[in-house]
């Protein structure tokens, strides 16, 4: 451990000073996204260099989506080829719901909800899916803790889902006010084609979430998880731990992570 962290500053200090040499290459390397290259070269130099050593020592499998999921195709044109590699924001919520799109779930299960706006991505891209939602209730302290940064994640009980009230999509969603640390996976055992993984990030949190997704996914289905970033240290702990005994994949320049369950998968949703 002690070592690691020598290799990780020695090697922070290293990219610093060549940075002169590297940084104007970053730039020209995403152009015409400018900041987006300085804002990769800063996660590059000073983030993730941890991660990468933790998740490869773990096992963790890098993979790039479009070999990982042949046929994958943009079709919502949410992302064209020419930005896949630009800033996390602008990338994942689009390739997220391009997944989607392409493995077409019946039943998705989403922990924390926030405004919702993941969860009507994911049911304007698949419009036969019945989703389900779950977000701790009002400004409950979740039982497992919460990272410090996520404190103003906690909503009132009215704002959660906005995104989706009132939307044609509303009548596919039910909404669960629950802490999930008190989820019995055992109601939803095998039920679900895509889970989506994204409530708390206490490391406690993930790994209850966690082992519950694995109980609840259906064979053949899809977890996926958001934030596996070297701010999250709650998320890159319990994912590399769970990577040592399951094939989770990290997609390249995401934060985002998945694991395949076992099995034949259900037919499409349409
Ligand atoms: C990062 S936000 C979710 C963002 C959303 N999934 C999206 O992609 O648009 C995390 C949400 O999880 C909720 N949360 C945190 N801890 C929780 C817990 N223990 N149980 C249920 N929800 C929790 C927070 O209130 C917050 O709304």
């Amino acid at each position: 451990m002690h070592k690691e962290r020598i290799l990780r500053v020695f090697s922070a200090l290293l990219q610093m000073l060549l940075a002169p040499l590297w940084l104007p290459l970053w730039i020209l390397r995403y152009r015409g996204h400018a900041l987006d290259g300085v804002l990769r070269a800063r996660e590059t130099l000073v983030r993730e260099t941890w991660v990468n050593a933790r998740a490869q020592r773990s096992g963790l499998v890098r993979v790039n989506p479009f070999e990982a999921f042949p046929g994958l195709a943009l079709q919502k044109g949410f992302l064209s080829a020419e930005h896949w590699g630009s800033s996390h924001d602008r990338v994942e919520y689009p390739l997220l719901t391009a997944l989607c799109a392409h493995l077409r779930p019946r039943w998705i299960f989403e922990f924390g909800t926030f405004h919702g706006e993941a969860t009507l991505l994911f049911a304007r891209s698949c419009p036969e899916a019945r989703i389900t939602t779950l977000n701790i209730p009002g400004r409950k302290d979740p039982k497992l803790g919460l990272d410090f940064q996520q404190r103003s994640e906690l909503l009132m009980e009215e704002k959660i889902g906005i995104c989706f009230r009132g939307t044609p999509e509303a009548s596919r969603i039910e909404q669960i006010l629950l802490d999930s640390a008190d989820l019995d996976p055992s109601h939803h055992q095998g039920r679900y084609d895509w889970i989506w993984v994204d409530a708390g990030h206490s490391y406690e949190c993930v790994c209850n979430d966690s082992d519950k997704a694995f109980e609840m996914v259906a064979p053949g289905g899809y977890v996926f998880w958001h934030d596996f970033d070297p701010t999250q240290k709650g998320v890159v702990r319990c994912l590399t731990e769970r990577a040592r005994s399951r094939k989770l994949c990290w997609i390249d320049r995401t934060s985002l992570v998945y694991w395949r369950a076992p099995g034949e998968a259900r037919p499409k949703s349409f």
